[in-house]
């Protein structure tokens, strides 16, 4: 639907950490991003060394900073993308990721158009009947991002209130359990940033969605005044990469790749990169701090 008036743009990630070659920018809708007919472009591929190996189709939503975003130059970037770009590298494949909206993002890997999924996905029992998931490889928790001089303390106190949420994601699944499923007073964003510009401009009360968005978007837009508010009451979220139901080829090898780089320290350096320190110990959810 709307966020896609800007180009989608097509990266080609070689293979190294962080060095994402631009390949073309396709103004298509992402159905039509499926093939991987870029290269046939007119410019030769900057490490186009290799023979024509599979290129795995990353889709992500990518307005969803820290976890993925676009730059100014329109790049996508973030720390699944680091994630997903060191396992890539592990395993000694290519991947490109493609801006896929959230609200199609799970039929475009149950239909082939996306190879896996990164997109701060939780894994849910829902989820799991439609699509495998690896090995976690992030603990999340929502949180409610309200103004200032809000007098929300917890999250029951969104009962009366008009509450913004990106549809279908886990901060609508437990805001729709607080406030019942038919209720006028939970507007529903196709972005989590609309949802919080929503709040800006007064047409919601709070916003809740991931920690990690909420607590950035919070942190990097001072100006508009909002606080955080966390509660107990939230069960602790992890966030898996996404394939196709029964792609064990595909699953073992991001799990591979992601034991790999747990291993080699390179988990914990992209994981410094955005959160500033180490993870918690396994077992610790991030959400434990703020409990
Ligand atoms: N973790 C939440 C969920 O899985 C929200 C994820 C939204 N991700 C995104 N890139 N928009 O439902």
């Amino acid at each position: 639907m709307a966020n896609n008036t800007t180009s989608r743009r097509v990266f080609l990630q070689a293979g190294l950490l962080g060095t994402a070659t631009l390949l073309g920018a396709c103004g298509k809708k992402e159905e039509a991003a499926a093939p991987a007919t870029a290269p046939a472009a007119s410019e030769p591929t900057a490490a186009a060394s290799a023979a024509p190996a599979k290129v795995y189709v990353v889709g992500t939503d990518a307005a969803y900073a820290p976890f993925e975003s676009q730059n100014e130059k329109g790049e996508i970037v973030g720390f699944d993308i680091d994630v997903v770009s060191a396992i890539a590298s592990k395993a000694g494949v290519q991947v490109k990721f493609v801006n896929t909206p959230w609200e199609g993002i799970f039929n475009a890997v149950a239909q082939g158009d996306r190879d896996l999924l990164v997109s701060a996905i939780t894994i849910t029992d829902e989820r799991k009947q439609t699509m495998d998931f690896t090995a976690p490889y992030f603990d999340a928790v929502q949180l409610i991002a309200v103004k200032q001089g809000s007098k929300v303390t917890k999250f029951a106190d969104l009962k009366p209130l008009k509450v913004g949420v990106q549809t279908g994601t886990t901060g609508d699944e437990v805001v729709t359990k607080l406030l019942g499923k038919n209720s006028a007073a939970i507007k529903r964003f196709e972005s989590t940033p609309l949802a919080l510009k929503e709040l800006e401009s007064g047409g919601v009360d709070a916003v809740v969605a991931d920690n990690g968005v909420v607590a950035h978007y919070v942190t990097n837009n001072s100006g508009t005044g909002f606080k955080t508010v966390s509660d107990p009451s939230f069960t602790p979220e992890q966030y898996g990469i996404a394939v196709r139901k029964g792609n064990t080829a595909v699953l073992e090898m991001l799990n591979q790749g992601l034991a790999g780089i747990r291993a080699d320290g390179t988990y914990d350096k992209i994981y410094a990169k955005y959160f500033g320190s180490a993870p918690a110990a396994a077992g610790t959810p991030a959400s434990a701090a703020s409990k």
